[in-house]
């Protein structure tokens, strides 16, 4: 069958090796991809809808993938299904859980599934009111998309009001705070859960957690994420269970019932406080790199998942995950997050990569002469495969260690919490 895969990150390179991998995958597409998607497809430079879905159907294209939350938001898979094309990915009114979070957090307190104490609001006053009620740290949120940056942890009630004050005013992110959400700050541990659906069914994938801030030790701003690893040791059974029935089945549940049936794959974000799990958010796609993780220890058919996830008929999926571990290391240029860094040539030792670790690309592109540039944001990842956590680790850096370009930057404790 051939595929296409809308997005150029590290997340979309990562489902496109997975597909490549499977014998049932012929013709692979990204759009747009980046400079090194084309190992392992052909990248197009169609960015509409309406003509990608015209393409996928020209190439006999049988299934999509759409890697981030712009395209979803703004109604990809409507597109592809008003043309009776098979695409995996939530409709743009179920992405509204991602997309809007005075929406997700009124979802999510209407079906009574666990969250932080909150209120939506565009009135100052209000914010005033409840900040008064709070004590810091206080969580302020833009309503809107605002790639990971909407979100305040404010250590003070002052600032909690200046962060809402900016986001109102639309200074901050314009009209993406033209609604805030403040919220109870909660204290705990963070996992990313996955939950493939059709809409009906629903399956959960192994937990991992991320690191959000850009440096060692869990300093320094949020970035999109700086590493990954999975299964996190912390996902108890017991807790996947908790996640499964408190915060997985009841939104799947009742996303079917407004009329909105999530198919795709929901993000949860989970916060374990006490050993009680609460959604702080939820996404409507993988993350990324979460979904280079569980993309590294997926064991069995990539099409059979994602294809029978597509077409409404999961229960036939049978997805198996291996017993290994996978940690992955983001290495982002010299000015990420704040500004774009100039291109950098990559060289990377021959022999780098094995059955153990493998390069997953990002922000690169192409030279006049072929080569590979870095060329901003977050540029690749290394995965590191073993046997246990500390194995999976020394191998994504050990490949770290064979590739090298100007101003590289990365972590050097991903997956600490489970090595502590
Ligand atoms: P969100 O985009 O809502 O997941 O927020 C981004 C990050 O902010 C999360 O991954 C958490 O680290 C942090 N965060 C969000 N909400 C809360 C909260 N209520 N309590 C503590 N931390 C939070
Ligand atoms: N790694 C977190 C995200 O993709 O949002």
């Amino acid at each position: 069958m051939n595929a296409l895969i809308i997005g150029s990150g590290a997340r979309e390179y990562a489902i496109g090796r997975a597909l490549k991998a499977d014998k049932n995958c012929e013709r692979l597409y990204f759009a747009p991809g980046n400079g090194a998607s084309e190992k392992l497809g052909v990248n197009i430079a169609i960015a509409d809808f309406e003509a990608l879905a015209d393409f996928a159907i020209e190439r006999d294209v049988k299934l999509t993938i759409v890697g981030g939350e712009e395209p979803l938001a703004q109604g990809i898979v409507d597109v592809f299904r008003a043309k009776n094309l098979a695409v995996f990915g939530p409709s743009k009114a179920a992405a509204r859980l991602e997309s809007s979070k005075a929406f997700m957090k009124n979802f999510i307190a209407k079906h009574k599934i666990p969250t932080a104490k909150y209120i939506e609001t565009s009135d100052l006053n209000e914010v005033k009111r409840f900040i008064d009620e709070l004590s810091p740290p206080i969580v302020v949120k833009a309503d809107g998309l605002c790639a990971g940056k909407g979100v305040i942890i404010a250590q003070s009630a002052k600032e909690a009001l200046e962060a809402a004050s900016g986001m109102l005013s639309g200074d901050s992110f314009g009209n993406a705070g033209d609604r805030v959400v403040i919220e109870e700050f909660l204290d705990g541990f963070e996992l990313s859960v996955f939950a493939i659906s059709d809409g009906v069914n629903f399956i959960v994938l192994p937990a991992c957690q991320d690191h959000k801030r850009l440096l060692t030790g869990d300093l320094g701003p949020n970035t999109g994420g700086m590493g990954a690893y999975a299964p996190a040791p912390l996902a108890t059974n017991d807790l996947m269970e908790k996640i499964k029935t408190r915060i997985v089945k009841p939104t799947i549940d009742a996303a079917r019932a407004e009329g909105m049936p999530f198919t795709g794959v929901l993000f949860c974000g989970i916060m374990v406080v006490g050993g009680e799990p609460y959604a702080l958010e939820f996404n409507v796609r993988f993350g990324d790199p979460e979904c280079e993780a569980l993309m590294a220890l997926l064991d069995s058919s990539a099409i059979d998942l994602f294809y029978n996830a597509a077409i409404g008929k999961l229960s036939e999926a049978k997805p198996r995950f291996s017993d290994k571990k996978a940690v992955g290391v983001a290495i982002a240029s010299k000015n990420y997050p704040y500004k774009s860094s100039d291109p950098a040539p990559i060289t990377i030792a021959d022999g780098a990569e094995s059955e153990n670790a493998h390069i997953l690309y990002a922000g690169v592109t192409k030279g006049a002469n072929g080569e590979l540039l870095a060329s901003g944001g977050r540029v690749l990842v290394a995965m590191g495969l073993g046997d246990d956590i500390k194995s999976a680790r020394d191998a994504a850096y050990d490949l770290i260690g064979k590739i090298s370009f100007d101003g590289m930057q990365y972590r050097t404790d991903i997956a600490y919490q489970a090595l502590r």
